[in-house]
């Protein structure tokens, strides 16, 4: 049938995905190189899922997607021991995600943020033009509200540029770590440390991997990964991750 029948078969049957259709339409007028989702996925209409993107203005912007895989993946490590680990912070968003995850686990867990709160550091040649330095920065007082609710005991602060505080931690074991600094240097020092305390079943996850405007995220891992046995599991939305060997 012609894309012109189509449409008036679905003005004639008042189709619920007639709007999406032409959505598609013009997106692929504006943007040719756009793929839409269908818009049928259960998880949009996730109540829990929905509030926490409206509380973190997340719920317009491009990154539900990747957030609800990250909220996924923690189930996974449930039952993996060890304490789970943010590099690269912002807001809090992600971090909220692990810690609602960590209270799964049948064992208290702490989740440890890593951050300078003041931003990026200085892009390397690698990583292009898309990021400067200082972009992306949000105070340690509003991320301390955001998280407010895990309570003291389960949440730890490490205010700094990475990889300066990560030595206050050699001593620990992880379950899961999400590295989201956007850039090669923070990246590759994030994967070179926490890489060899991960436990096995943990998970390594990078939200930038795979992403044209972070090269040098997603050449820091390749580059790391080259002798190591666990592949890099690329995530359609964006993002990738890989789950810990035996050692
Ligand atoms: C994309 S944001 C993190 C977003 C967050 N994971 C989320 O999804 O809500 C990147 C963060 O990395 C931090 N950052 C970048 N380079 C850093 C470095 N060298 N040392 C410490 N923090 C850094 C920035 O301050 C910023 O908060």
């Amino acid at each position: 049938m012609s894309k012109l029948a189509t449409l008036f078969r679905m003005v004639r049957n008042r189709d619920p995905l007639l709007k999406f259709f032409l959505l598609r339409k013009l997106g692929a007028w504006l943007v040719p190189k756009y793929r839409f989702n269908w818009p049928q996925l259960a998880w949009w209409n996730d109540e829990v899922f929905n509030a926490y993107l409206w509380r973190f203005d997340e719920f317009d912007g491009c990154n539900s997607d990747r957030h609800w895989a990250l909220g996924q993946l923690t189930r996974l490590v449930a039952d993996v021991p060890g304490d789970t680990a943010e590099c690269g912070v912002f807001r809090g968003a992600s971090s909220y995600l692990i810690c609602r995850g960590n209270q799964l686990a049948p064992n208290r867990r702490i989740h440890h943020l890593f951050d300078s709160f003041e931003g990026l550091s200085k892009p390397s040649t690698v990583d292009g033009s898309f990021w400067s330095a200082g972009d992306l920065a949000c105070p340690l007082d509003v991320v301390k509200e955001n998280l407010q609710e895990f309570g003291e005991e389960a949440v730890r602060y490490h205010q700094g540029w990475i990889p300066e505080r990560f030595h206050e931690l050699s001593h620990l074991h992880f379950s899961f770590v999400h590295i989201d600094v956007d850039l090669y240097e923070p990246t590759r020092d994030s994967l070179e440390f926490f890489y060899s305390r991960m436990s096995e079943g943990g998970i390594i996850m990078c939200d930038d991997y795979g992403f044209t405007s972070c090269p040098g995220a997603t050449a820091a891992f390749d580059e790391y990964l080259t002798d190591k046995p666990e592949p890099m599991v690329v995530l359609p939305c964006g993002g990738g991750f890989l789950i810990k060997r035996a050692p």
